[in-house]
């Protein structure tokens, strides 16, 4: 998405160079574009300029009316979607409707399409792998690329520990796992999580989920037991206090309040947060939380579970 302003950044760089030999103070400008010109994959500038958006038809047009009239005869309507796109192809940060409109596309897959749509080493190593072997099961059985990717997983993620990879379907499927890997660990039952927190829909998960009445409206009870604690939301504390003036209470508060009144911390397995609250607004907590947070949860042997399926791997472009 992103990547499609790289050749012009890379022109501007070459300007600013010539700027910066001229005039030294220019080079805090070179500094800027360098970062954004790292906007690129192994090295493959991802994209080029772009023209889009084009809109050929006032959409929805007439093939994409024609589908969204199947779709409510077919499709469940427990999905609920933002808008009528429907989309039909995509080639690094432009997509394209079923009619020919062209939009710049800031949803990728929401956020999960870190390279843009198609990209060619994605769709090639898509193909070989296709025409090769489509599926044998490593639940039961083992394959090479598999154990590549996660010696490579293990090797690019932060921590120099020991590591191992679970696959899995989905992000909702990665929390439940993730559940049940706390529970088995810790042999505690309990769970803490955050309101406003997103970790999907299914039975486990939409007990840490706690964004919107509707995603467990009707389905109670649902997996015992979860307490969720207020993000670190500083620019609505809920709280109403002040940044750094009140020393990080929203962590203290998870000891004094939670765990010392009426959560106990010798039955508490483990604690799900996103490191960036996605969903419930897009929070970014202050730099120091978590590390306050990971010390309090240390002192009880609570799990610091970390869910990146929105906020994860290679999203800053590194
Ligand atoms: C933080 C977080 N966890 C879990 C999920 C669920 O992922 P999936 O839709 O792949 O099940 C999401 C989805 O948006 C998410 O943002």
């Amino acid at each position: 998405m992103i990547g499609c302003w790289v050749r012009e950044r890379e022109a501007q760089i070459d300007r600013i160079d010539f700027f910066v030999r001229k005039c030294p103070a220019a080079n805090r400008y070179r500094n800027r574009f360098w970062l954004e010109r790292s906007w690129t994959f192994e090295g493959i500038v991802l994209g080029t300029k772009v023209e889009q958006p084009r809109i050929v038809v006032s959409p929805p047009g007439p093939k994409a009316r024609e589908l969204l009239e199947k779709d409510e005869a077919y499709i469940s309507h427990s999905a609920v979607r933002w808008y009528p796109l429907v989309a039909e192809s995509g080639s690094g940060c432009i997509v394209k409707d079923v009619d020919g409109n062209e939009y710049v596309d800031f949803n990728s897959g929401i956020a999960v399409l870190n390279v843009g749509h198609s990209h060619p080493r994605v769709v090639q190593a898509m193909r070989d792998q296709a025409q090769k072997l489509l599926h044998y099961s490593w639940t039961d059985f083992y394959y090479k690329p598999l154990i590549d990717l996660a010696e490579q997983l293990t090797k690019i993620t932060p921590g120099t520990y020991r590591k191992k990879v679970f696959f899995s379907n989905s992000g909702a499927e990665a929390v439940e796992a993730a559940m049940k890997a706390a529970r088995w660990h810790t042999r505690r039952l309990l769970f803490l999580a955050y309101t406003g927190a997103f970790h999907s829909r299914t039975f486990g998960a939409v007990g840490l989920t706690a964004s919107k009445p509707v995603q467990r409206r009707h389905f109670f009870p649902l997996v015992p037991e979860v307490t969720h604690v207020p993000y670190p939301y500083c620019y609505r504390c809920p709280f109403h206090l002040e940044y750094p003036e009140c020393s990080l209470w929203c962590v203290d508060f998870v000891d004094e309040e939670v765990l010392k009144k009426y959560h106990p911390p010798e039955d508490t397995a483990a604690m799900f947060v996103e490191p960036v609250q996605g969903e419930g607004g897009y929070v970014v907590p202050p730099e120091d939380y978590f590390q306050r947070l990971k010390k309090t949860l240390d002192k009880y042997d609570i799990l610091f579970v970390d869910d990146e399926i929105q906020a994860g791997l290679g999203r800053t472009g590194k």
